[in-house]
């Protein structure tokens, strides 16, 4: 990472362009740009009219100033109109999930993770958008010893998926590595973000609707896996930091703290509902990590940042948004 001053120039953007805004991070991101004033253009391929996923994502950003929404998918549409007087891209557009990406959607994961990410930082670059934000993953460091990653490790991706998203950091950072390149970029390498409208794939969320409505959750290996939780709202303001973060170009992690087990997870879902979720065993998947773990130190030091909320506060917030009548319509 290089520690020189950067383009970026105030941590509260005056114009954002937000990819994947009709998804978990990027609405909440999208959501929390406006409030501080940031002009947001939206856009995600997933048309909110059509998908009732999307749609519950995006219904807090209806009517609110400042918002615009395009429908577009960035492999094939034109994305130099979206960066007009941008000052900052935030990529949250991809296709996320490690189990799938072992299956025939791994084109998926190539297309949106890698090539549409080629064609916006081409786009950037072109459009002399001074920084970008990318959501980069945990999952690309791989396997550990269960101690603390730093951002310097050896990454050892263990899933088509990860191998998708360490290209994507790594093709963002190429980029901002040329001579003539206007663009600094900053690669997040978020740990499993858990949080009202979380994606209704991740277990947190299968795990809190299992102990509300009794039904039975799958549980993939013994439940001692860890992860790093972190809550969405700790996970949007890192990214804003990261808008006007005063370095040039690097990775940094960002980790709840957690710390957590999957029977922790239960645990606290069982106690938030007052009833024991009934737990299907079934095999550890394939290219499951059993640890995450974030080194938390160049977040502090880069983006002045550190994680605020706890998995069980953090929990009762989800549990509550999934009560919300739009919300159990999507899910
Ligand atoms: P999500 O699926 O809710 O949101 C991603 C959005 O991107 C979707 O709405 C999708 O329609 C859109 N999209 C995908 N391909 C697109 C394309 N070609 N053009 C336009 N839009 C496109 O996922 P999320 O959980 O919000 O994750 C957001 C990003 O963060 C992803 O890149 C993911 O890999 C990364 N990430 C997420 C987590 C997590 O725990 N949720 C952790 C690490 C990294
Ligand atoms: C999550 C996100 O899904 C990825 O998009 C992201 O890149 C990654 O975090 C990250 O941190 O980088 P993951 O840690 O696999 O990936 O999160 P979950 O999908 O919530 O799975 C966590 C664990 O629960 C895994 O061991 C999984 O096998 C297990 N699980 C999941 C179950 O036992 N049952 C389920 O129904 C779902």
């Amino acid at each position: 990472m290089s520690d020189s001053p950067s383009a970026a120039t105030t941590s509260s953007p005056r114009r954002a362009l937000v990819t994947g805004a009709a998804g978990f991070i990027g609405s909440h991101l999208a959501h929390a740009l406006l409030q501080t004033g940031t002009i947001v253009i939206g856009v995600d391929r997933r048309d909110p009219a059509r998908d009732q996923t999307a749609a519950a994502n995006m219904a807090a950003l209806h009517g609110l100033p400042g918002y615009m929404h395009i429908t577009a998918d960035l492999l094939t549409c034109a994305i130099d109109p979206l960066l007009i007087d941008a000052d900052v891209i935030f990529h949250l557009a991809g296709i996320p999930g490690v189990r799938p990406s072992w299956g025939p959607q791994f084109s998926e994961y190539v297309n949106s993770n890698i090539l549409a990410t080629q064609r916006l930082m081409d786009a950037a670059t072109r459009m002399h958008v001074p920084r970008l934000v990318v959501a980069s993953s945990s999952s690309v460091y791989g396997p550990t010893n269960g101690g603390p990653s730093v951002e310097g490790d050896h990454p050892r991706p263990a899933s088509p998926y990860a191998v998708t998203k360490l290209a994507e950091e790594q093709l963002c950072l190429a980029h901002a590595s040329r001579t003539d390149c206007p663009t600094s970029v900053i690669a997040l390498r978020y740990f499993t973000v858990y949080g009202p409208r979380q994606r209704p794939d991740m277990f947190t969320h299968r795990a809190l609707r299992a102990a509300m409505s009794g039904q039975p959750l799958r549980l993939y290996g013994d439940g001692h896996q860890r992860r790093d939780f972190t809550y969405i709202d700790d996970a949007v303001a890192a990214t804003i930091a990261a808008a006007g973060a005063p370095i040039d170009t690097g990775i940094v992690n960002v980790g709840g703290g957690a710390n957590a087990s999957l029977l922790d997870v239960i645990n606290i879902a069982n106690r938030l509902a007052g009833r024991e979720i009934q737990i299907h065993a079934d095999n550890a998947r394939n290219g499951d990590v059993l640890t995450t773990r974030a080194d938390p130190r160049r977040a502090q030091a880069v983006l002045g940042w550190q994680p605020t909320v706890d998995l069980p506060t953090g929990m009762r917030a989800q549990m509550q948004a999934l009560t919300q009548p739009a919300y159990r319509k999507a899910a």
